[in-house]
């Protein structure tokens, strides 16, 4: 619908490292305005140079609690400003921190719950007013494979993104008529900082894996293709769900591929 060329506002969050740093690289690469939402200041200066040097039309960033109600109304209304209008918004932020139900603690699973779900309804109610107002946009949330087939140690991460893929055909259908797509995109094992997350690793540990095998995940820049993808469908299209899977299981790669 929208087209790339057209230098389209993309709020990206999440948009630090991984899959979000990623996707608004690839975006820049096609000369679009971005916004950038994350926690990290530095990280996010980072990824704004990148994104210049790409090709971005614009880039600008906002250190954004997604948890944070203000925080995100805040970041929102500021790009609004700078820019004057919102075509897409990818919510990419998430994390996961595994355990088992017996045990896992209240904090884990509002922290989990809060950035994976709340963030995503936070982020879709505060864009859709300009979207309305524009009589266009299109709001991809990613999901998981996790958001459809439960994992053992990853209760809470499954019940929210679970319910990313509810909330987003909620809205999807809510918006349709209005020349607003939202789309879901479950990715599969994609090499990130994702599982170092997950699954608390240390710093230390961390260093002593780097060049390790990452098995047969998907790079980040594979799953931004498919984002990209999803955005670039013909007008009366929307392509309501996406599950991307790694191909070939016997594929060993190593980071730096
Ligand atoms: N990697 C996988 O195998 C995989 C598979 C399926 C789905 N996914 C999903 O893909 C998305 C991206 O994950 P990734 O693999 O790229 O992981 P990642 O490298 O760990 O990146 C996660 C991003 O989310 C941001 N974030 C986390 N908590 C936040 C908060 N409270 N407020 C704002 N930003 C926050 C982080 O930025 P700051 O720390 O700077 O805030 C970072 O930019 C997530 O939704 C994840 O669930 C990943």
């Amino acid at each position: 619908m929208l087209a790339l060329s057209e230098q389209p506002v993309a709020i990206i969050t999440g948009a630090s490292r991984g899959i979000g740093r990623a996707t608004a690289l690839a975006l820049a690469r096609r000369g679009a305005r971005l916004s950038l939402f994350a926690r990290s200041e530095s990280l996010l200066a980072e990824a704004v140079n990148q994104a210049k040097q790409l090709g971005a039309s614009d880039a600008v960033a906002f250190v954004c609690d997604l948890r944070d109600e203000s925080q995100v109304e805040s970041a929102v209304a500021s790009t609004l400003r700078h820019f004057g209008r919102i075509d897409i918004l990818v919510n990419n932020a998430g994390l996961s921190l595994n355990g088992e139900v017996d045990g896992y603690s209240l904090a884990d699973w509002s922290t989990v719950i809060d950035t994976n779900l709340r963030g995503v309804f936070l982020t879709c109610r505060a864009v859709l007013p300009a979207m309305k107002k524009q009589g266009n946009g299109q709001i991809i949330n990613i999901s998981s494979g996790a958001g459809r087939n439960g994992i053992r140690g990853m209760a809470a991460y499954c019940a929210a993104k679970f319910g990313v893929i509810g909330f987003t055909e909620a809205l999807g259908l809510e918006v349709r008529n209005l020349n607003i797509r939202v789309s879901v995109v479950l990715p599969g094992s994609t090499a990130t900082d994702f599982s170092n997350t997950a699954r608390r690793r240390t710093a230390q540990v961390q260093e002593a894996e780097a060049g390790r095998s990452i098995g047969y995940a998907m790079t980040p820049e594979e799953v931004a293709g498919a984002i990209l993808a999803v955005l670039e469908q013909p007008a009366q299209a929307w392509m309501s769900e996406v599950v991307l899977r790694p191909l070939n299981t016997e594929l060993l790669r190593t980071i730096d591929d």
